[in-house]
């Protein structure tokens, strides 16, 4: 009898292995800007299927998070109304220069998140993608911008109190940026690829 198995199938094996256990699919939201749907349309590109795709979140920083009432939120419903309350949300960080953004802000979201959210929901939470081979690139953010936004979730993902998790930052390198914040078609493809890593 022939056991050897094929690299292939061992290589399709492995996969399985670091896949996420739950794969409902479109059973995790997100909040965020433009920057996130620029995850969201490459992971889509990619055929993730977990996370729900872009929905126009385009200019949506941090303060159109903060009213859990707000029309932010109101697109966040009809995504609910879709798809079911989501048992995970990511919550990225992305701001404007000014007003920048607080960590009580911060702690805002992730509240307004859980809330809009199943219960017991798993909540995420990320910067807005650095740009580690060109750090001050993205003049929406400011050139200190991007940074402190990691900042800010890595600080939520050592509070315990919080419960978030932290799975590390999104990265753009200098051929994936069209306009120095924003992901160019590579940049997408690159920044979805970074969210099936996080999420499967
Ligand atoms: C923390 O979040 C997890 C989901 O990530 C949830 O299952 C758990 O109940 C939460 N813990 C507390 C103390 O709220």
């Amino acid at each position: 009898m022939h056991l050897t198995l094929s690299p292939f199938l061992v290589g399709l094996a492995g996969a399985m292995a670091t896949k996420r256990q739950a794969t409902g699919e479109h059973a995790m939201g997100f909040i965020g800007c433009s920057m996130a749907e620029n995850v969201a349309q490459g992971y889509v590109a990619s055929g993730g299927k977990h996370m729900w795709g872009p929905y126009g979140t385009g200019g949506l920083v941090v303060q159109s998070w903060t009213n859990t009432n707000s029309a932010s939120w109101g697109m966040f419903d009809k995504q609910v109304a879709k798809y079911g309350k989501p048992s995970e949300v990511w919550v990225q960080i992305c701001i404007f220069q000014n007003p920048g953004a607080t960590y009580d802000e911060v702690k805002q979201l992730i509240a307004n998140a859980r809330q809009h959210a199943a219960p017991g929901a798993k909540i995420w939470i990320t910067g807005q993608p650095i740009y580690p081979d060109n750090p001050s690139s993205c003049f929406l953010a400011g050139a200190q911008g991007p940074q402190l936004t990691v900042d800010l979730a890595k600080k939520a993902g050592y509070d315990a109190a919080l419960n978030v998790t932290y799975p590390g930052d999104f990265k753009l390198m200098r051929g994936e940026v069209q306009d120095g914040c924003h992901a160019n078609t590579a940049g997408q493809g690159s920044l979805g690829k970074q969210a099936l890593a996080f999420w499967g």
